[in-house]
């Protein structure tokens, strides 16, 4: 029986992961330590409560004592770190939890796994940690380090720590980057599941600037593939991007919700835009293509639409979410932006 530890399998991408994983191989057992934010989410995994080969620590991954605890006596096969504080607009207001968290955290990982001699390390990482793109080309593994948020600089310094283990320790580290994640179970402060919940409820969708940056958007299934790809088949101290080949502007995106949701563009609001925002990214993954076998599968036509469907079948698991803290949040983070608005969307 394989055995991985995944740290923050209650988030979105990591609980795509968990199930999917548990799903496709009889033969794995996964233990998730996850300290529980307002991003992790119980419910999220609640399908596998009593599954024989699945086991949820609650524990903070910067607590040495606590990582060493949920792993138990039995060294895992893996460490998967997918935990973090994974949003922009938050490290914005406040970067010390990020910086605790995804470097602080990471580390005390990276010791945990040179101490246990854990055979692989994963690093979930981002392709933020590159920087702005201008209008052409795409990020390579070996385009510099060029952070501009909080965020991204503290996924940055974990990819930095986390080579450095792989060179100083002979530590088998493995980095995925990926680009921008879309799917079910996604927190409702991001883009994607923002705009298709905000129109359900017939409320403003707020897109920042001029709605003109890019994302490339890749299907969470994808990346859990492209992850699992990594870490069987990727060379140890090795970078894999993992993107989607879907590069779109925002307002594009917004606007195909919005039509696959039924709703009028005349709920676009623009809005003053995010500080330092990144206007393009685009993943070149064609490393993981040569050297992994991993391409994405998911159509993003056809993704957005499966998406669509999951958050109008499952509008009680975000109504629940976008209660409580995340209301706090909400008239934070764009009440004084939806009341001085830039501009309703030109028709
Ligand atoms: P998420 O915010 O949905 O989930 C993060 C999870 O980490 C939550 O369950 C939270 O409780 C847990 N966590 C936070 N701090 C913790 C701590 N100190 N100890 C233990 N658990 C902790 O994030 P996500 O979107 O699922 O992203 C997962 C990973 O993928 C992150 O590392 C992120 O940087 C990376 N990533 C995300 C995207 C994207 O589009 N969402 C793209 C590329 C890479
Ligand atoms: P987001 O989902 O926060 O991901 P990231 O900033 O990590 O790429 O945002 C995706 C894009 O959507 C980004 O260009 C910012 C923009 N955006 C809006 O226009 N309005 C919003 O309310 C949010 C959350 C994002």
């Amino acid at each position: 029986m394989r055995r991985f530890l995944v740290t923050g399998g209650c988030g979105f991408i990591g609980s795509n992961f968990i199930r999917r994983c548990l799903h496709a191989d009889p033969d794995l057992s996964i233990v998730n330590l996850d300290l529980l934010t307002y991003a992790g989410n119980p419910e999220n995994l609640a399908d596998l409560d009593t599954h024989p080969r699945y086991r949820f620590v609650r524990g903070d991954i910067a607590d040495p004592a606590q990582v060493r605890a949920a792993a138990g006596r039995d060294t895992p096969d893996a460490l998967l770190n997918f935990a973090a504080e994974s949003h922009v607009d938050r490290s914005l207001a406040d970067a010390a939890p990020f910086v605790r968290t995804n470097i602080l955290g990471t580390q005390v990982l990276l010791d945990f796994a040179k101490e246990r001699g854990i055979p692989r390390y994963l690093q979930v990482s981002t392709d933020e940690v590159y920087g702005s793109l201008g209008p052409t080309g795409a990020f390579t593994e070996t385009t510099p380090l060029a952070p501009t948020s909080p965020y991204a600089a503290s996924k940055a310094g974990a990819d930095l720590l986390v080579l450095a283990f792989g060179k100083s320790f002979g530590l088998p580290v493995i980095i995925t980057r990926a680009s921008n994640n879309y799917g079910p179970y996604q927190f409702p402060e991001k883009l994607i599941p923002l705009m298709i919940s905000n129109a359900i409820e017939d409320r403003p969708l707020p897109v920042y600037g001029d709605g003109l940056h890019v994302r490339d958007w890749l299907h969470v299934d994808d990346h859990a593939d492209g992850i699992l790809a990594a870490l069987e088949r990727g060379r140890p101290g090795e970078v894999y991007n993992i993107g989607g080949g879907n590069e779109l502007p925002n307002l594009t995106v917004v606007r195909s919700l919005l039509a696959a949701v039924g709703k009028p563009e005349s709920l676009i609001r623009f809005v003053t835009d995010r500080p330092a925002h990144d206007r393009r990214y685009a993943l070149d993954a064609s490393k993981a293509r040569r050297e992994l076998g991993w391409a994405p599968e998911v159509a993003f036509a056809e993704g957005l639409s499966r998406t669509v469907a999951w958050y109008r079948d499952h509008h009680e698991w975000w109504a629940r979410v976008k209660s409580g803290a995340y209301r706090e949040y909400y008239a934070r983070q764009y009440g004084a932006a939806l009341a001085s608005e830039t501009g309703a969307c030109p028709t």
